[in-house]
């Protein structure tokens, strides 16, 4: 079972990072032919990168929005991020000071997490306008997240696990060796809904963590009266009258 866990963890993490890095190579060298900034939109590029962070960071135009989604959207994104810092330390030794730190605050994100998994759950069956948008991918995601939630949680309050040596396995994989993980249902259920979790990452929704970065609605700057647009297939187009700037030109 040790080994069948190894081989797909490696398989996994393949998967996960060159699936992810097509995806985003795709993105990349998609042409965005408009202007389509949502306005008001900054009008330089220091103003897109503020505008970006604020949207990363604290979820700007979904506030602007819903201020019930976003405050379950902030507890399951903000939730999750602490509970997988608090993560590394399976994975590194000696564990680093701040990961030390921040593990009573993990315990407690693993609530908020739940709590935003569950308001995002409630809202797609009960809001009807959002119930009938709804696919079963969506619904799936919500379920794989609250099972991995539920799983780690009964691990850490209920059943108990040997971190020890789940930790010897994962920095055993670090080292390209097999070690025994222990044969307890919680561990092995946790980590095998984190394995479809990385499988499923590059052909789900989930895309919209690195896809953010590449709309355009968001990343353009707002400077269309100053510059004539041009995305890079289409400069075949007859050259411009005198006079009139090429958005890079200065
Ligand atoms: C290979 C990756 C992972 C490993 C080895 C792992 C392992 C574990 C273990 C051993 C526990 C029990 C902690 C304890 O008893 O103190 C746990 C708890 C938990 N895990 Fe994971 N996990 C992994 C990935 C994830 C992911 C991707 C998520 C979320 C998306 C997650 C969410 C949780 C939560 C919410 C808890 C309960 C709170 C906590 O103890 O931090 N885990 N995990």
């Amino acid at each position: 079972m040790s080994t069948l866990y190894a081989v797909l963890f490696y398989v996994a993490t393949i998967i996960m990072i060159v699936g992810t890095a097509m995806k985003v190579l795709k993105y990349a060298r998609t042409p965005a032919p408009l202007k389509i900034p949502v306005s008001p939109a900054p009008r330089t590029k220091r103003g897109v990168w503020f505008r970006m962070f604020k949207e990363v960071a604290f979820f700007q135009s979904l506030f602007k929005s819903n201020k019930w989604i976003w405050i379950f959207a902030v507890l399951f994104h903000a939730g999750m991020l602490l509970v997988l810092l608090r993560h590394f330390r399976y994975f590194i030794q000696p564990v680093w000071w701040w990961v030390e730190l921040i593990q009573p605050i993990g315990v407690y994100a693993s609530f908020a997490m739940l709590l935003g998994l569950g308001g995002l759950l409630i809202r797609r069956i009960v809001v009807p306008r959002i119930r009938y948008i709804s696919n079963p991918s969506d619904y799936l995601m919500l379920i794989l997240f609250l099972g991995i939630a539920i799983t780690g949680m009964m691990m850490k309050f209920v059943m108990g696990t040997d971190i020890l040596m789940v930790k010897q396995f994962f920095l055993g994989l670090l080292r390209f060796q097999i070690l025994e993980l222990p044969m307890q249902p919680g561990v092995l259920i946790h980590l095998a809904l984190v394995l479809i979790l990385m499988i499923i990452f590059p052909i789900s929704k989930l895309l919209h963590a690195p896809g953010v970065f590449f709309a355009p609605s968001r990343t353009q700057v707002d400077n269309a009266r100053e510059f004539r647009h041009l995305s890079a297939w289409a400069s075949q187009l007859p050259p411009l009258p005198e006079g009139i700037p090429e958005e890079g030109d200065s």
